[in-house]
């Protein structure tokens, strides 16, 4: 299966409106901010990759998209039409245009692969038995899968077979936009290139659009045709912008930033202090001298008992 060189079919992209826009997006849950003022236009057939180290808000952007996190500012928009103005019954017709690739691929554990892939098909056309018998069978062909697990339930599949499956699932209703969530974590780096060369053949479909969240640089390399890097909010000033990067995968690697340089790179920096520090230790494991409470049992001397 060749790697598609992409860009070539999506000559007018320019000119239509965008497929998603997002619009001053802010999300806070109680006291904590986890967006703030992320704008984004996506194009009709344009592969966003969403970089960030974990808790920076990658999966909460994506869940804003499909309406299952309500922004607590701004706005998110589908071909022209505002989420937040959608009652439950439009943003659940909304979902059937998407398909999404959750984190652990999230199949129901009960189904057969084959009713899990058939779910969406079931619960929102009205296809015969014998129709949808066919749709998940070119399904299972697309995503490389043998049309032995169809009868098999998840728990018997490897990672990446049900991470494929997920991904036949989501495919099912033909969408517009193909959201994931972290595709390849937790898989070897040849599962990781099948799921990279899938998500290409998938963006090969007429006028699909894709996110992509991942911290995986591969993935980021291999489909992007844009990238995007969000920044953890408790890192940065007020006036910092949320998205630190936002360019070509090759602008990626030509970017000076150290924010950016250090998330590419791979490079703890002062994290590990910070987490130590952060648990009241220091990195020698002994209890740092201010802190007064966050001292593990194990640690625990017997003058520091009874402090609170
Ligand atoms: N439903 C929720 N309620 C409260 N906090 C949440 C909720 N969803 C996510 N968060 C918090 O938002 C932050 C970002 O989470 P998430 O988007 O999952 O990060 P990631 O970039 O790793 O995908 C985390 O601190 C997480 O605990
Ligand atoms: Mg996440």
């Amino acid at each position: 299966m060749p790697a598609t060189a992409p860009a070539t079919s999506r000559a007018n992209a320019e000119s239509d409106p965008p497929v998603l826009r997002v619009d001053g997006l802010g999300v806070r849950f109680g006291s904590q901010q986890v967006l703030r003022d992320i704008s984004l236009d996506l194009d009709a057939g344009q592969t966003l990759v969403v970089l960030g180290e974990s808790g920076c808000g990658k999966t909460v952007l994506l869940k804003t998209m499909i309406g299952l996190v309500r922004p607590t500012a701004g706005d998110v928009a589908f071909e022209g039409r505002s989420l937040s103005r959608m009652n439950d019954r439009q943003l659940a017709h909304l979902r059937t245009k998407y398909g999404f690739v959750f984190q652990g691929a999230a199949l129901f554990d009960s189904y057969t692969i084959a009713d899990n892939i058939a779910f969406p098909l079931r619960e929102h056309t009205r296809l015969s038995e014998h129709e949808i018998a066919e749709i998940v069978g070119t399904l299972v062909d697309e995503v490389g899968l043998p049309r032995t697990v169809l009868l098999k339930k998840p728990v018997q599949l490897s990672g990446g077979m049900r991470k494929r499956a997920g991904l036949a699932r989501a495919l099912a209703l033909d969408p517009q936009l193909v959201l994931y969530d972290e595709p390849t974590t937790g898989l070897d780096p040849i599962m990781t290139d099948v799921i990279n060369e899938l998500i290409l053949r998938v963006r090969e479909r007429p006028r699909v659009t894709s996110v992509v969240v991942t911290h995986d640089m591969s993935t980021a390399r291999k489909v992007a045709d844009r990238i995007i890097m969000l920044y953890p909010l408790f890192r940065l000033r007020p006036d910092e912008p949320q998205i630190v990067f936002d360019g070509t995968p090759a602008d990626l690697d030509r970017s000076r930033d150290p924010r950016v340089r250090q998330f590419i790179e791979g490079r703890a920096g002062n994290r590990l202090t910070e987490l130590l520090e952060e648990q009241g230790l220091t990195e020698r494991g002994r209890p740092t001298a201010t802190d007064g409470g966050a001292v593990t049992d194990d640690e625990t001397t017997d003058d520091e008992e009874e402090t609170t």
